[in-house]
């Protein structure tokens, strides 16, 4: 996160006494990733952040993966799952492989205090809204936002909506950022970047809760650890760095268009390490006067791509099996593109409303439990059996 942010009261050089009202000093923590080789930010706490009374193991069974084996392409409908339970211990794995986690989330409840210290997390809101409390302080969510969550962020979910905050989480396995091309030497978004500063949300103000005792869920290698802590970590009466969670809207996303079609990479949002988050979102079609919307049938040689469907036109296209809440695999290995008639049809269209969100891989995706239990099991046989439809304007 290459952008300088600083909330609540800190003292003018780092380092140095930092008194609270009755004379003590506040406790100085500096979190920073890669060493003390990179982004970093200076939080100051009420109390000292290392006191835990307890530590006991979490004992949960891993979520069993099947290889996606034979190999087919897949389409999963998300809102055929479970509703209910918290964004942190409700997570129903959809699929994964050693370097990210995909899981969904229809949740109706505030969640533990949780911190992830395997890598980033990116949790992107399809409907509902909440609040993402943490030590750095609260964000808003709400539909289409990306919640970018920095490794060994303490933090907690709490939903405001009368109706389910649903989301796809996303559990990397290191850093998540924007990709490296959209940004200057130094960190600035450059010109030709889809988004830039000012469409990043940050927390504004200090966040803090006077608690004993408390409970915190982390999140490591070996497993789940519940720590209790003397003092609740919501204590940090002011901060600033480089590092914090942000949201990014999915609507401030500018979409890059040419008069043929544009490949995946100019919807490329985040990277993470081995996989990439991209944005397709409403946009001009190609200008050629012969071009064709539609994407031309691709294999992508050396990754998976998951496309989840969040809105748009796609829903109105009967007989698809595509709806909203879906979400599409298309493996390395196998050829994809668009259904039968849909070149023909994306001919002289002007252009599309929808919207989704991909991640692609680098290495294959295995299929988690939710995933077997919301397969559209037909799916694969759609382009030589019909079942006209889907996705032209997508990847
Ligand atoms: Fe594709």
């Amino acid at each position: 996160m290459p952008y300088y942010r600083r909330v609540g009261e800190v003292p003018h050089k780092r380092h140095t006494q930092f008194r609270t009202p009755d004379g003590g000093l506040y406790a100085e923590e500096l979190m920073g990733v890669e060493g003390f080789s990179s982004d970093s930010s200076l939080l100051y706490h009420r109390h000292i952040p290392t006191g835990i009374t307890a530590a006991e193991a979490v004992e949960r069974e891993p979520d069993p993966l099947v290889p996606n084996h034979p190999l087919k392409p897949r389409h999963l409908r998300t809102h055929a799952l479970k509703t209910g339970g918290d964004i942190v211990d409700a997570r129903q794995l959809l699929m994964a492989n050693d370097d990210v986690r995909l899981s969904y989330v229809a949740a109706d409840e505030t969640s533990p205090l949780y911190r992830n210290a395997i890598g980033d997390e990116v949790v992107y809101v399809e409907s509902g809204t909440g609040l993402m409390e943490s030590v750095y302080g609260a964000i808003d969510v709400g539909p289409g936002d990306y919640v970018v969550i920095p490794t060994s962020t303490t933090h907690r979910w709490v939903v405001t909506s009368p109706d389910p905050l649903r989301v796809m989480v996303i559990e990397a396995t290191g850093h998540v950022a924007p990709p490296n091309r959209y940004l200057s030497p130094r960190g600035q978004f450059l010109e030709h970047a889809p988004y830039c500063e000012r469409d990043l949300r940050g927390p504004a103000e200090p966040l803090l809760v006077d608690d004993t005792d408390t409970d915190v869920l982390v999140r490591h290698r070996a497993g789940l650890t519940r720590y209790t802590y003397a003092h609740h970590p919501f204590d940090v009466v002011g901060w600033d760095g480089h590092l914090y969670p942000y949201v990014f809207n999915i609507a401030d996303f500018e979409p890059i268009t040419g008069r043929i079609h544009q490949p995946p990479p100019v919807h490329q949002t985040f990277e993470g390490p081995k996989f990439v988050v991209c944005s397709f979102v409403p946009r001009k079609f190609d200008y050629h006067p012969e071009g064709i919307p539609a994407p031309y049938n691709h294999a992508n040689v050396d990754s998976d791509e998951m496309i989840f469907y969040v809105g748009g036109d796609f829903m109105s296209r009967k007989g698809a099996g595509i709806e909203l809440g879906s979400i599409s695999l298309h493996p390395s290995g196998f050829t994809h593109g668009p259904q039968p008639g849909s070149v023909e049809a994306s001919i002289g269209k002007e252009a599309t409303d929808e919207l989704a969100v991909m991640v692609d891989t680098f290495r294959p995706l295995h299929l988690g439990p939710a995933a077997l239990d919301s397969e559209d099991a037909d799916y694969a046989w759609t382009w030589a059996r019909g079942r006209p439809d889907t996705t032209f304007g997508s990847a």
